[in-house]
């Protein structure tokens, strides 16, 4: 199995399904590719667009440009369903790590993905689904950061912090994607989206530099996933049941702000939060006495749960497609006195408002 090595070591929980994301050759049944596209667009559209075309929502890229579905990728697609990018919008949608998808279904939903697009990209000319090399791009980090600062910053920030272009500082990003996969799509860019090819305006040393630049950027082989934790029984969504309500003067009658929302917590006004995300994100970490209502919930069977004459406000990551989501789908039911938090938790983080962390699990390197 050596060709699985990610620089020299596999890591440990990715390793559990790595037979399952390796068995892409028979094609889905009529059930799995219905089954698929339900899971698509429930979970998925939300960002990724109804189409997969990317960016309706959160910056979300395209799940269907051929350099992301090359010949050898779709572990990599695999893993960021499964693990999510900490820190940013995209949740860890496998269930060990509180999101709401099995190994399988997972699996099928990458199947299904490289389905949706006319040539089949996972295998290249000759029949083969070839993984990339895992070996190291050798080159010069310190010339790489200035081609970084000249070229990539604009898009995808100073520090790899994200921006129209996304997170390339980030940890399981960089765990997952081998030298060589950014080194293509530095190459290639990503066809039918803001991502430029650099093949024909950079040389191959600074091509090599800049992916070396941002091998630097890594941390190590560990990552941290959210470890379980209980969310709050229905008898426990109100916080401070039996106090006053919250004066909340909501901006086109939907959003409330931080500062809103912090000083009605302060006065220890009663109320319900919503954690929109997918729950592995609020087990990260949330907003004090939150409650985890995902984006994907069922709203029909979990209205009940919910009171109708009490403030509900609800967040999501970055800043409010989540969460605007479902406070429209609690509208759409009856529920008036609702509100957006406009920042989102980010913005509410940023703005020093108080966050309970969650506990998380080290995923590790283990050879
Ligand atoms: C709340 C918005 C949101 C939802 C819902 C969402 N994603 Fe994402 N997804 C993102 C963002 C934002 C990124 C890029 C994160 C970054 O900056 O690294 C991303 C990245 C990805 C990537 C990596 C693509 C690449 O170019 O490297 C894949 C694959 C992916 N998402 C698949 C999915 C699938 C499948 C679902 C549904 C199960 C899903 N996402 C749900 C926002 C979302
Ligand atoms: C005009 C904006 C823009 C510029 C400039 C740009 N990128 Fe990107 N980049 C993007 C976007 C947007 C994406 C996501 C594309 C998609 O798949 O939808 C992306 C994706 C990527 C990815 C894949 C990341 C992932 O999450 O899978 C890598 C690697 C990357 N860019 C590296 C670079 C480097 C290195 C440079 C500079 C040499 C650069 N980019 C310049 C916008 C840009």
């Amino acid at each position: 199995m050596s060709f699985l090595k990610l620089g020299g070591f596999i890591p440990a929980v990715a390793a559990l399904s790595l037979s399952a994301a390796l068995a892409q050759s028979d094609p889905l049944s009529a059930e799995d590719t219905a089954a698929a596209a339900e899971d698509y667009a429930r979970y998925c559209a939300l960002c990724h667009g109804a189409e997969r075309e990317g960016y309706a929502n959160d910056h979300a890229p395209s799940l269907r440009s051929s350099s992301l579905l090359a010949p050898g990728n779709d572990l990599f697609m695999f893993r960021s369903i499964a693990y999510g990018r900490p820190g940013t919008p995209m949740a860890a949608y496998r269930e060990e790590s509180g999101g709401p998808l099995s190994n399988r279904e997972i699996n099928r939903l990458v199947k299904w993905l490289y389905e949706q697009v006319d040539t089949d990209p996972r295998y290249d000319e000759n029949g083969d689904n070839a993984r990339l090399p895992y070996d190291r791009v050798a080159g010069d980090a310190s010339l790489g950061a200035q081609v970084y600062a000249r070229e990539c910053a604009s898009c995808h920030g100073p520090d790899g912090e994200g921006g129209t272009g996304t997170q390339l500082a980030n940890q399981v990003f960089l765990i997952f994607a081998s030298d060589h996969l950014i080194k293509r799509t530095i190459e290639n860019g990503r066809n039918d989206t803001p991502m430029p090819a650099f093949k024909d305006r950079l040389g191959t040393e600074e091509i090599d530099a800049v992916t070396a630049f941002l091998r630097s950027k890594a941390t190590g082989a560990d990552f941290e996933q959210p470890a379980d934790t209980t969310p709050p029984a229905p008898d426990e969504y109100v916080i401070n049941p039996d106090s006053f309500d919250p004066e909340f003067n909501l901006e086109d009658g939907i959003y409330v702000s931080a500062a809103d929302l912090n000083a009605a917590l302060e006065a220890e006004a009663r109320m319900v939060i919503l954690d929109t995300r997918a729950t592995s994100w609020w087990r990260m970490g949330h907003i004090e006495g939150a409650v985890p209502i995902p984006y994907y919930s069922d709203f029909d069977d979990i209205v009940d749960d919910l009171p109708r004459d009490i403030w509900i406000v609800g967040y999501c990551e970055c800043p409010r497609a989540a969460a605007e989501s479902t406070i429209r789908q609690l509208r759409r039911r009856g529920f008036d006195k609702t509100a957006v938090l406009w920042e989102g938790i980010q913005g509410w983080a940023g703005l020093g408002y108080p966050i309970i962390l969650g506990e998380v699990e080290t995923v590790s390197a283990d050879e």
